[in-house]
Parts: C-alpha cells; structure tokens; sequence
C-alpha cells in the first residue's frame, strides 16, 4: 500500500497545507519530517482559514494521524500554543504522535538564530527567526536536546551544559550579549515535559508497523526543493531536507516503501528570504500576483516576492526528487493577463542553459529566457474538471507539464478543499 511523499516544488509556500488537508481525508497518518515551525501551512475548510505551523495538516482530518517525525525541530511553546488554539477551535488533537528523536528547539538556538542573521547585516538568509538553523547545527555537532532528554534531568542539565559553553563564549565576547544560564534553560525545559508525555512515542516503529498492515502513509514537507540544505539555492536555504529523500532519514522509513512522491507547484514562482531568483518581477505584475495571490508569508508577515514561472526549477524538482505527479496550485491567480511569460531556459555570460546551474555564480547571473503563453479572462473558480476550463488555461497547463517532467495530476483553483480539479487520482 501507499506510502506518498509530498514536498514543495519551488521555494516554498506552493499550496502543501492545501494539497495534503485535501488527500488527509483519505490517509491513515500524515508526517511532517523535516524543518519546524518555520513553516506556514494555510488550510481551508469551509469558512475556516488555519495557518499550521509545526503540527501536520492532517491534524484537521479526524481519521488521521498527525506526526511529528524524528527529523523535525519542536519548540515546544509553539507546539503547546498551536495545539491551544485548534482545542479552542474545536479541532481533536489527542491522536497527535511526536518522536522522542526529535530534536528541540531551546530559546538559546532561537537568540542565536536573532543574533547571528544581526551580525550578517547585508549577507543576511532572511531567516524566519524561529531558531531553526541553529537547532539543526547543533543536532550536527552532537549538542543537541532531544525530546526524550526532557525525561532524565541529570542528562537534561549535562547536555545543556555542553550546548552552552561555547555559545556562552560566543554570545558574551562576540555577539556583546549576556550569558544564558543553564539552569533557568533547564527549568524551562522541564516544565514541558508533562504535558508533552503522552504525545511522545516510538513513531519509526509505529509507521513502520502500520505500512506493514497496509496503511496509507502521506509524509507533508515543509519548505521546497530549493531551499533544501544540499540541492538549494545554498547558502539561502533552510538547514533541513525537505526533498524527497528527507522523508526516508526524517521518519525512518525506508525508500523501497514510498510509492508516490507529488510536487506542489504553483502556477507562478515566489520566494521568502535573500537569495537569487532568476523570474522575480520589480514591476506592476509582481505586484498584481503579490495582490492577487495573497503573497504574504504565513508565519513572518513578511510580503512574498513574486515573479513569473520558472520550468527550469521544475525541471530540476522533477530530477532531485524522483517526481511522479505535479500538484499545480493557483491557476485562478494567473486569469486576466492577456499573454503569460514562462521562463523556459536560462541566458548565462551570453550563453542559453536549459538546466539548472550547479554553480552558485552562475545561478546569480542567470536571466529568463521567455516564452509568452497567451492568457484567458473567464473564472476558472468553478471549474470541476480539466475540460471545464478555458481552452487557453488548458494549453498554458498542459505547456506547463511539458516542460516540467512528470504529469500534472491536480489543479488547484483556489484555497478551498474543493477548488481543486483531479486529474489522476493520487491514492
Ligand atoms: P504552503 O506553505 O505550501 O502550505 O503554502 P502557504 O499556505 O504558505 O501558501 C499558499 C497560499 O495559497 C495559502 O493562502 C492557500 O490558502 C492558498 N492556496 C492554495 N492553493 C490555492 C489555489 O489553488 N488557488 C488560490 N487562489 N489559493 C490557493
Ligand atoms: P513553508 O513550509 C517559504 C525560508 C526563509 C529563509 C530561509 C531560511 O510554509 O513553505 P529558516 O528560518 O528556515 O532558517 O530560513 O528559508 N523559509 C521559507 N520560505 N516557506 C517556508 O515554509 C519557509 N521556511 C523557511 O524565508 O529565506
Ligand atoms: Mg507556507
């Protein structure tokens, strides 16, 4: 039986709270497996908006099993908060599971995080704040705090003790700030612990088990292929993979299990953050399609930049991750222009480049190379099936997919659950 992968296909922010609330109806257990809650995840469902953050969206499906794998950051007050506000709206929580491998993101990596994109002034990521590399880095570096750690406190007091001789060394003679003090750190910590008991589980051997009794597991990604760590835009990604192979490492399930792996793809391009982005728009368009689309980051409020689609990106999404089906998100933001651009190659130093560049200098000195698809103006809102749009959104979908390399198996025509057109079905 299936287990899928789902994972944005640009740089984030394409429509995966959308596409997963959508099959979660459907699927025994949804798994978040890498980045935290750096992640904004917007699910509709009827007259309710829910911006998710850290917990799966498979959370708003009652059948569904919501977890937190051992390749995701928890910082557990936004992780209590979150839970507080969907009770508060009347959403079930208490399936939830959360690996005790996970690790967690303590308020030293979160002033870090602060301090250190401070000090890059100019060379900043643009990070989200949420402490997300540093919690990653010292995952790495063999200093980190696991969620199991919160239930011994002598290994507890060890281990941020360890974490923080260095950075105290940093924070104090470099960054100019005072020392956190390990025991208040500890205190902090420990007072997570209760309620977090009865979420804490071993989820490898639950997810195992349950593909072994034929269940349908969906692994959610958060962020997109390129602003993952190794195949990104480096160094403006985020510390994590969310690429397909991510899903195997961040919940401990092997790649001979996974079946399906979707690309969420939005109709155009954005972006979040620093870093290079050969078809951002300066003009009116990009501020139509910022309007239009309600670009607009789900966690930092910051405005998204905006530019036209780029099918060298999905080409190379395609590639990286193993790609089997596109999910095409917010076709309905495109109608009204009268033609569409579509970058369809790169023009480097003169020279076309129909894939992506390894190069980092290469990358920056990329410019589009369009090809102009002409538009339509009717609502596509309402449509139900792929015959119900306009022949022109048909042509610019399927030019689309074309180019891109793997079949586009949904279309998405708005934010609500039923504003999507299935072509083929994903379970
Ligand atoms: P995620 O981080 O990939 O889950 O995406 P976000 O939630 O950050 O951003 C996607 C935004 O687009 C959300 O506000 C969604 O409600 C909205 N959305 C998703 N699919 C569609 C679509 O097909 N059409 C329109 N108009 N909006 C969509
Ligand atoms: P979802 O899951 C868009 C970007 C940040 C920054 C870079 C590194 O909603 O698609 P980090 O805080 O992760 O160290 O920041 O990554 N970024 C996102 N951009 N959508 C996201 O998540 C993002 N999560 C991180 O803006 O450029
Ligand atoms: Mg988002």
């Amino acid at each position: 039986m299936p287990a899928l992968v789902l994972l944005g296909a640009q740089w984030g922010d394409e429509g995966k709270g959308k596409a997963t609330d959508l099959l979660g109806g459907s699927v025994d257990y949804v798994v978040r497996y890498q980045g935290g809650n750096n992640a904004g995840h917007t699910v509709v469902v009827g007259d309710q908006k829910y911006a998710l953050h850290l917990l799966p969206s498979g959370i708003l499906s009652p059948g569904c099993t919501p977890v937190i794998g051992n390749g995701v950051v928890v910082d557990p007050s936004v992780l209590f908060s979150e839970l507080n506000g969907l009770n508060d709206r009347g959403v079930d929580t208490s399936k939830l599971l959360i690996s005790g491998n996970a690790h967690v993101i303590t308020p030293y990596n979160v002033t870090v995080d602060k301090v250190t994109e401070r000090f890059l002034g100019k060379r900043k990521i643009g990070t989200t704040g949420r402490g997300i590399g540093p919690t990653y880095a010292d995952k790495i570096n063999r200093v980190g705090i696991r969620i199991q750690d919160l239930y011994d406190e002598s290994i507890l007091t060890q281990k941020v003790e360890a974490a923080l001789d260095g950075k105290n060394q940093l924070l104090t003679k470099v960054f100019n700030r005072r020392a956190i003090e390990v025991g208040q750190v500890v205190e902090e910590l420990l007072s997570y612990a209760d309620r977090l008991k009865p979420y804490v589980a071993d989820t490898v051997l639950v997810l195992n088990q349950a593909l072994e009794q034929d269940k349908v597991v969906l692994f959610e990604g958060g962020q997109g292929t390129l602003l993952d760590i190794d195949h990104g835009t480096y160094p403006f990604v985020t510390s994590s993979n969310p690429t397909a192979g991510g899903a195997c490492t961040g919940a401990g399930v092997g790649p001979t299990k996974i079946s399906r792996v979707i690309g969420i793809l939005k109709a155009y391009t954005t972006r979040v953050g620093s870093g290079p982005f050969p078809t951002e728009l300066f003009d009116e368009d990009g501020e139509a399609l910022r309007r239009i689309g309600g670009e607009r980051g789900v966690t930092t409020g910051r405005d998204r930049r905006c530019g036209w689609f780029d099918a060298v990106i999905a080409r190379y999404a395609t590639r990286v991750n193993g790609l089997t089906d596109f999910f095409l998100t917010k076709l309905d933001v495109l109608t009204g222009w009268e033609q569409i651009p579509v970058c369809v190659a790169y023009e480097i130093d003169g020279e076309r480049v129909e894939e992506l560049p390894y190069s980092q200098t290469d990358f920056h000195h990329a410019k589009p190379v369009y090809e102009y698809l002409p538009g339509w103006s009717e609502d596509i809102t309402k449509a139900k099936s792929f015959s119900d749009l306009p022949k022109n959104a048909q042509d610019y979908v399927k030019a689309l997919e074309e180019m891109s390399g793997a079949p586009i198996s949904a279309i998405g025509v708005g934010p609500g659950r039923d504003e999507t057109i299935e072509i083929n079905s994903f379970l």
